[in-house]
């Protein structure tokens, strides 16, 4: 049977809306560069993977098998960058859907001739589900993630306990969490996320931040969160096992 005309007539219900997920991101169609697009065009076959809702297979996508770390909502990529260069032994895979922060990294990726990462312009939640096997990442890096500060808005926060549980699942036994925010609800908020978390240990105990750590770079967010005067604060974790 096909739905013809007048088949929701003014009497009988409308039909109901489409639903919608919840992002807890915007696209923005900020201005890219011209050397932004370029790379995007020029490097995406090098450094980018697809999204496909299927496994991915990152040993072969990186050519061995070596422990990996996983950066979501990277922005201008400069964190992802720089770990990668300086911890070569480790392949480093990022998570964004900023297509000027992509290019802008793929641009300093090319000029590298960095060989250990590799990017998905995604929505991380679709991807960490669809294509990340569990068990599979030594670490997992969110840094400055949107703090979303309208209450109406908490919803779209991305570090919400759902998704730190899917998290956890995707670090092999001894993984780490690394979390950091100049939001501080949003801090207290993952905060209570990772210790409610039964599958992951706060290294710095219940209740308490970590140190920053000596490989996080000043990022513009970051920058910017200091510049008003907020704290920041840094969270990391274990995977139990
Ligand atoms: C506030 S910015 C922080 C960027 C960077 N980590 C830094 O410290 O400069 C948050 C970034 O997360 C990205 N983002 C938010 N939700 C995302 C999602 N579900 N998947 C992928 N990227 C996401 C946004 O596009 C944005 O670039």
């Amino acid at each position: 049977m096909t739905d013809g005309p007048g088949r929701f007539a003014s009497n009988e219900a409308s039909p109901p809306p489409t639903a919608r997920p919840i992002r807890s991101f915007v696209r923005r169609f900020g201005r890219i560069t011209r050397a932004q697009q370029q790379a995007l065009d020029d490097d995406w076959t090098r450094f980018g993977i697809d999204f496909v809702p299927v496994r991915a297979d990152l040993d072969a996508i990186f050519g061995r098998r070596a422990p990996r770390v996983l950066e979501i909502g990277f922005g201008n990529g400069e964190q992802l960058l720089a770990s990668a260069l300086a911890d070569p032994a480790r392949d480093h895979l990022g998570i964004e859907v900023h297509r000027p922060g992509i290019g802008h990294l793929l641009l300093g990726a090319a000029r590298a001739g960095v060989s250990n990462l590799r990017v998905i312009a995604h929505d991380a939640v679709e991807v960490l589900d669809a294509m990340i096997a569990d068990g599979s990442l030594d670490e997992v890096r969110i840094l400055f993630p949107d703090p979303w500060p309208k209450a109406r808005h908490h919803k779209r926060r991305l570090v919400q306990p759902a998704f730190v549980a899917t998290l956890a699942a995707k670090l092999a036994p001894g993984g780490r969490l690394h979390l950091a925010t100049d939001w501080a609800p949003y801090a207290v908020e993952m905060l209570a996320a990772i210790d409610g978390c039964a599958a992951l240990e706060n290294e710095a105990g219940p209740g308490c931040y970590a140190p920053r750590p000596a490989w996080r770079i000043l990022s513009r967010f970051e920058r910017r969160g200091l510049g008003l005067g907020h704290a920041v604060f840094d969270l990391a974790a274990r995977k139990r096992g």
